[in-house]
C-alpha cells in the first residue's frame, strides 16, 4: 500500500525522522542554510499529504485550495500566524504547534534583549570589534539600570508569566496588559494598555500575531510611552509598526528599542532600523537552543504519531 507523503519543508537531521519513518514517504528541503523559497514550498504543498512547516512557510488560503491531498500541517513553532487557520478548518486540515516547550527559553531571550538594550551591549561590542573603543570613560557607554524599574508586559501568556518571574528576581515592578486578567502572574499588576504604556520603563511585547494584534503598537502608542522608555518585541514582526518605531527612535519619542522579529525575515540588509545606534536586533533567536529545538521537534513528532495511529492528537490548534 502506498504510504502518505510527508514534506518536511526545512532541513532536519535524518535521525530525528526515525520515529515516524515507517509511516510515511518523506521528501525534505535539503539546504540547511536557506529557507525554502515560497514557490517551491507551494509546489511541495500541492503533492503533500502532510506538511511539516516552519514559520517562514506561508500556508495561505490559496495554497490550501491548491493542495488537494493535504490532511495535516505540523508547524515547528508555537505561533501559527503563517497558516490561514480558517481556510485549514474549512478544508478539514489538522494543524498542530509546539506549545510550552519553548516558553522558558524564549523568556530568557526576552530578558536578554531587554538587558542588551538597557546596557547598550550591542553598541559597545560593535565599537570594540571595530577598533573604536577609546577607553574607559566616566560616562562612556552608560546605559540604564533595569533593577527597581517598571516592566510592562503586553501579552501575558506562558512566556509573559515566565518573564515576570525573572523580573521579580531583578527587583522590577511588573505590570501587564492582556485580554484576560491573570491573578497569579508572579505579583504582576494588570493595567489598561494606555496606562501600561504611560507607566513602564521597559515594555516587552509577547502577544501572538493575529488580525487584532497587527499594528498593536503604532505612533499613537509610542507617543504615550515615556521618552526614557524602551520597547522590546520578542513576539512577531507586524505587531509593532516598523516605520512608526523608526520615526519614534529618530525623534527621541522613546529612548531605545530591540527586536528579535521582523515583518520580513530574513531582514533586508538595508532595513532602516538596523542603521540606528539605539536599536538592537537579533535574528529570531527566541527558541534557539539545542534543548528547546529538539523539544519542539518532539512535540511535532508526538502529534504526527498520534495522527498515524488514529489517536487523539496532542498540540492541535485546528
Ligand atoms: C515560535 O515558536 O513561534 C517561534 O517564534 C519560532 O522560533
Amino acid at each position: 500500500m502506498q504510504k502518505p507523503l510527508l514534506w518536511v519543508t526545512f532541513h532536519l537531521p535524518q535521525e530525528l525522522l526515525e520515529p515516524i519513518k515507517s509511516y510515511v514517504d518523506v521528501k525534505m528541503w535539503q539546504d540547511p542554510e536557506f529557507d525554502m523559497p515560497q514557490d517551491e514550498f507551494e509546489a511541495a504543498a500541492q503533492e503533500a499529504d502532510i506538511l511539516w512547516t516552519v514559520v517562514s512557510n506561508r500556508v495561505t488560503a490559496d495554497v490550501i485550495k491548491r493542495a488537494p491531498k493535504l490532511k495535516m500541517i505540523a508547524n515547528l513553532a508555537v505561533g501559527y500566524n503563517n497558516i490561514d487557520t480558517e481556510a485549514a478548518t474549512e478544508a478539514g486540515i489538522i494543524v498542530t504547534n509546539t506549545p510550552d516547550v519553548l516558553a522558558d527559553t524564549t523568556a530568557d531571550l526576552a530578558f536578554l534583549l531587554m538587558m542588551m538594550a538597557a546596557r547598550r551591549t550591542l553598541e559597545g561590542a560593535r565599537a570594540l570589534y571595530q577598533g573604536q573603543w577609546k577607553g574607559w570613560q566616566v560616562l562612556g557607554m552608560t546605559g540604564m539600570d533595569i533593577h527597581h524599574k517598571t516592566l510592562g508586559i503586553i501579552g501575558m501568556g506562558t512566556i509573559g508569566e515566565l518573564v515576570a518571574k525573572r523580573a521579580t528576581g531583578f527587583d522590577m515592578n511588573v505590570i501587564y496588559h492582556n485580554r484576560h486578567e491573570k491573578p497569579n502572574a508572579y505579583g504582576a499588576q494588570y493595567r489598561s494598555k494606555e496606562d501600561l504604556l504611560r507607566e513602564a520603563d521597559f515594555i516587552i511585547v509577547l502577544t501572538p500575531l493575529t488580525p487584532a494584534t497587527r499594528n498593536l503598537i503604532t505612533k499613537e502608542e509610542l507617543a504615550l510611552m515615556k521618552k526614557s522608555a524602551m520597547l522590546i518585541n520578542v513576539a512577531r514582526g507586524g505587531i509593532v509598526n516598523e516605520d512608526d518605531l523608526y520615526e519614534a527612535l529618530i525623534k527621541g519619542d522613546i529612548l531605545a528599542a530591540a527586536s528579535d522579529v521582523f515583518v520580513e525575515e530574513p531582514v533586508p540588509t538595508k532595513h532602516p532600523l538596523l542603521t540606528l545606534a539605539n536599536f538592537t536586533a537579533l535574528p529570531h533567536l527566541g527558541s534557539a537552543t539545542v534543548e528547546t529545538r529538539l523539544g519542539m521537534v518532539s512535540r511535532n513528532v508526538e502529534s504526527l504519531l498520534a495522527y498515524f495511529n488514529k489517536h487523539s492528537i496532542p498540540f492541535r490548534v485546528v
